[in-house]
């Protein structure tokens, strides 16, 4: 598998059983031509994922992943999904540290980089996701913050292991708020994000995917996506509905 840009990602959350996936697909696939540039991803509830590998099965250029894996493979953690299991079960790649994660669940910066590295072993690909909250970002801590999120996880990383890793920057304040970053703001917090990143890997940074996701509609997609550093986005409520997304996927990149 290979993941070219841009990436156009939907994060459905806790939305769409395996019968709403199946209807999802049997409306996108005939909007977007197989030929169609960059990557195609879809984060359905992990319940539904073997509905989304089974209609997209014809389809290389769209991509299934999971929202969330335990580090542990398997054993007595009732309730956990696993990245073996989900590799297993036909995902692809993976999110780890959404916001919904670490604010609503309170993920740690350790949970974090023990699930990208579960990720990574199992052969998935990894979306990390970072990202400050509006407290952080008013008192001027938010690179800091979202440097403290990469660093951990970026100190385990292979250069091998490179062209499985993806970024999205997620500011908080922005998810499901109808309050999207600027091009511009999105923009400096790629840049540094991209800054970080070749501390650790030199030139090779340059071909990790960063990925911006907070509010995208499709109104404000284009400017986004033109944005220096942005290559792709991470959706929630504009995904879910068939022709809305593929109008995003459609925007000349
Ligand atoms: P919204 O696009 O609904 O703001 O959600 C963004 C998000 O959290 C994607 O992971």
């Amino acid at each position: 598998m290979t993941i070219q840009t841009p990436v156009i990602a939907g994060n459905w959350k806790l939305n769409h059983g395996p019968e709403e996936t199946r209807a999802f697909f049997r409306a996108l696939l005939p909007e977007v031509p197989a030929d169609h540039v960059g990557t195609i991803a879809i984060f359905p509830p992990s319940l539904s994922l073997a509905a989304a590998v089974e209609v997209i099965a014809t389809r290389t250029d769209i991509l299934a992943g999971v929202q969330d894996v335990y580090w542990e493979s398997r054993g007595a953690f009732t309730g956990e999904i696993s990245a073996p299991l989900a590799h297993e079960a036909g995902a692809q790649l993976a999110l780890v540290g959404h916001s919904e994660r670490r604010h609503v669940f309170g993920e740690s910066i350790e949970e974090t980089v023990k699930k990208v590295r579960a990720v990574l072993d199992a052969e998935l690909s990894a979306i990390l996701c970072v990202g400050e909250t509006i407290e952080e970002r008013e008192s001027g801590a938010a690179q800091g913050v979202v440097t403290g999120q990469l660093e951990p996880v970026a100190g385990t990383l292979s250069q091998m292991e490179l062209s499985r890793v993806l970024i999205a920057y997620e500011p908080v304040w922005a998810i499901g708020t109808g309050r999207t970053a600027s091009p511009a703001d999105a923009a400096e917090m790629h840049l540094h994000v991209r800054e970080v990143l070749a501390k650790h890997f030199g030139s090779a940074a340059s071909a990790i995917p960063i990925l911006y996701g907070g509010s995208v509609k499709q109104e404000n997609a284009p400017d986004l996506l033109a944005a220096p550093e942005v290559d792709g986005l991470l959706i929630g409520g504009a995904s879910l509905e068939p022709s809305t997304f593929a109008r995003i996927c459609a925007i000349p990149s």
